[in-house]
């Protein structure tokens, strides 16, 4: 049998919601990663270090009731609006309560609408986040409706991202989900001071898989996928080992009938089959050897964390995909790939 064994991953980039959705998506991720950045996006963004302590509790009893057996590490962060302060940042990191923040430009993506208007109101927050080594973690997309949206990455990075590692050039971040081969190059350029996360979507599916034989909304995320050229760059990024590359899944659930629907929303569901889909894209690329350095190592030494002890295998067997995850509310989740059949597998 053919199988991997490497060191337990972390996902560096996850959204699980709350409640019920929460209670439902969570093991999941759990069961794969040791440590996960959890996004702030909730309908009521966490804005404040009592609202990341509150949501943290609420991760952690969900964990006790839904998901015993896993151990994992939650790591918070704070979103972004045009109103946060220094002192909020400052109490917040100092305090362990936040661990990085997220920008996300307001009306970007899904539950932004209280993101930032204009990325000059928070200079004196980079200030204070570059002196405290705090990272910043961003949603690199311009929201303006008057730029094509297969663009809006490219041009925030020459827009918004190259002046503000100029203004504060010992801030720390991470150019999250990235798309293109235009960012590729740009965090090559800047590593010293930038690193990102790649989906396993974003380097299996490009934006004419979202409507082959018709429009998908399940291959449906933000950034939006890009050009096959695009996606063939990404695939080289995150196989190659670079330090500055690693797993973020943006794993995303939606409720089928957000989905599914006349205005669907946005985000992809990976965290039953994440491990899965990435060991498939290393494989593919004749790469297998660099997997424990985007999923394990390398955003653990850019967070300045010790990578994990445990580890997990990965064996060569093949798999269904559920087709759905249900919620304890009645509705239910999607997953990416649903019912299809893996390579891949996870030893439980
Ligand atoms: C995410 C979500 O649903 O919260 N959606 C997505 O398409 N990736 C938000 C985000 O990370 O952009
Ligand atoms: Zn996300």
């Amino acid at each position: 049998m053919i199988e991997i064994t490497i060191k337990r991953p972390d996902d560096w980039h996850v959204h699980l919601r709350d409640g019920a959705m929460m209670n439902a998506v969570l093991p999941y991720t759990a069961r794969q990663f040791h440590r996960a950045i959890i996004m702030p996006n909730l309908n009521k963004p966490i804005t404040t270090p009592r609202m990341a302590n509150e949501y943290k509790k609420r991760i952690l009893n969900s964990l006790e009731v839904h998901a015993e057996n896993y151990e994992f590490m939650p790591l918070m962060t704070c979103y972004l609006t045009d109103e946060t302060s220094g002192a909020i940042i400052s109490e917040g990191f100092k305090g362990g309560h936040f661990f990085a923040a997220k920008l996300y430009p307001a009306n970007a993506t899904t539950n932004s609408s209280m993101g930032v208007t204009d990325i000059k109101k928070l200079s004196s927050v980079f200030s204070v986040m570059e002196q405290l080594g705090m990272p910043l973690l961003i949603h690199g997309e311009v929201s303006d409706s008057s730029i094509d949206i297969f663009d809006r990455e490219y041009v925030f990075i020459k827009k918004i991202l190259i002046p503000l590692i100029k203004e504060f050039p010992k801030l720390k971040i991470v150019l999250e989900h990235i798309t293109t081969k235009e960012a590729v190059e740009f965090v090559r350029l800047n590593r010293k001071q930038v690193s990102a996360t790649i989906t396993a979507h974003h380097l299996i599916i490009n934006r004419t898989s979202i409507f082959e034989g018709g429009i998908n909304p399940h291959r449906y995320c933000l950034p939006i996928p890009k050009r096959e050229v695009h996606r063939l760059s990404l695939r080289e990024a995150a196989t190659s080992g670079d330090l500055c590359f690693f797993l973020g899944t943006d794993t995303a659930p939606h409720r089928i009938n957000d989905k599914e629907s006349s205005c669907g929303c946005a985000g992809i569901f990976t965290a039953v089959n994440a491990l899965e889909l990435y060991t498939q894209v290393f494989e593919e690329e004749k790469a297998l050897a660099n997997f424990e350095k985007f999923a394990s190592l390398n955003g653990s030494a850019f967070y300045g964390l010790k990578a994990n002890e445990d580890k997990v295998i990965l064996i060569k067997e093949k798999w269904h995909v559920p087709g759905l995850i249900p919620v304890s509310d009645g509705s239910s989740i999607i997953p990416y790939k649903a019912g299809e059949t893996l390579d891949w597998k996870m030893k439980p």
